[in-house]
C-alpha cells in the first residue's frame, strides 16, 4: 500500500509516497528529500538532534510519523540561511562558539528559533537553559549556546523594532 502526503520543506512543495506508514519524519527527511542537516541522535526522542519546526512548532521529528503531518509546513536547518545571509541564529551559534563537534548544533538552533519566535526566549539565562534543556550536547557547549540563544534573541528584537518604526 502506497500513501502519497503533501509537504512543504523549507518553502518548497513536495508530494511524496510512503511506502510504508511508519516511517518517521525525520527519515523522511534525511532519506526521501534529500536533507541530511536534522541530525538522527538518540531516534526515541530524548536528545533534541532531530528538532524542526513543524507548523512554527518545535518538534522532534524522530517521533513524528511523516503520515500524520499531511499538509504541513516543516522548517529545516538547511531553510534558515538566505543565499547570502546566514540566520540570526546561525550568526550567534558561531559568534558565541555554540558548539563544539556541530552534531547536536541543527537541533539546538532549531530549538532556539522556535523558543525566539515563541516569544519565550527573554534575557534570564537560566530560562532560557530550561527552554533548551530538551537539547542535548555532548561536547558540553551549553554555556556558549546559553550565550547565542540570548544574542539572538537581542539582534532579533532590535530588527523587529527597526522594521516597527
Ligand atoms: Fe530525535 Fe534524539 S533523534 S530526539
Ligand atoms: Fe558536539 Fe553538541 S557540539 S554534541
Amino acid at each position: 500500500m502506497s500513501l502519497t502526503i503533501a509537504l512543504t520543506v523549507n518553502g518548497v512543495q513536495h508530494e511524496v509516497a510512503l511506502e510504508d506508514p511508519r516511517v518517521t519524519l525525520l527519515d523522511l527527511l534525511r532519506e526521501r528529500l534529500d536533507l541530511p542537516g536534522t541530525k538522527k541522535g538518540c531516534d526515541r526522542g530524548q536528545c533534541g538532534a532531530c528538532t524542526v519546526l513543524l507548523d512554527g512548532r518545535r518538534v522532534n521529528s524522530c517521533l513524528a510519523l511523516a503520515v500524520s503531518h499531511d499538509g504541513a509546513e516543516i522548517v529545516t536547518i538547511e531553510g534558515l540561511a538566505t543565499e547570502d545571509e546566514l540566520h540570526p541564529v546561525q550568526a550567534a551559534f558561531i559568534a558565541c562558539d555554540g558548539f563544539q563537534c556541530g552534531f547536536c548544533t541543527p537541533g539546538q538552533i532549531m530549538s532556539a528559533v522556535g523558543l525566539i519566535q515563541e516569544g519565550h526566549a527573554g534575557d534570564d539565562p537560566e530560562r532560557i537553559r530550561e527552554l533548551m534543556s530538551g537539547n542535548l550536547c555532548r561536547c558540553g557547549a551549553y554555556a556558549g549556546i546559553t550565550e547565542a540563544v540570548l544574542e539572538a534573541t537581542h539582534t532579533l528584537e532590535q530588527s523587529d523594532r527597526k522594521q516597527a518604526a
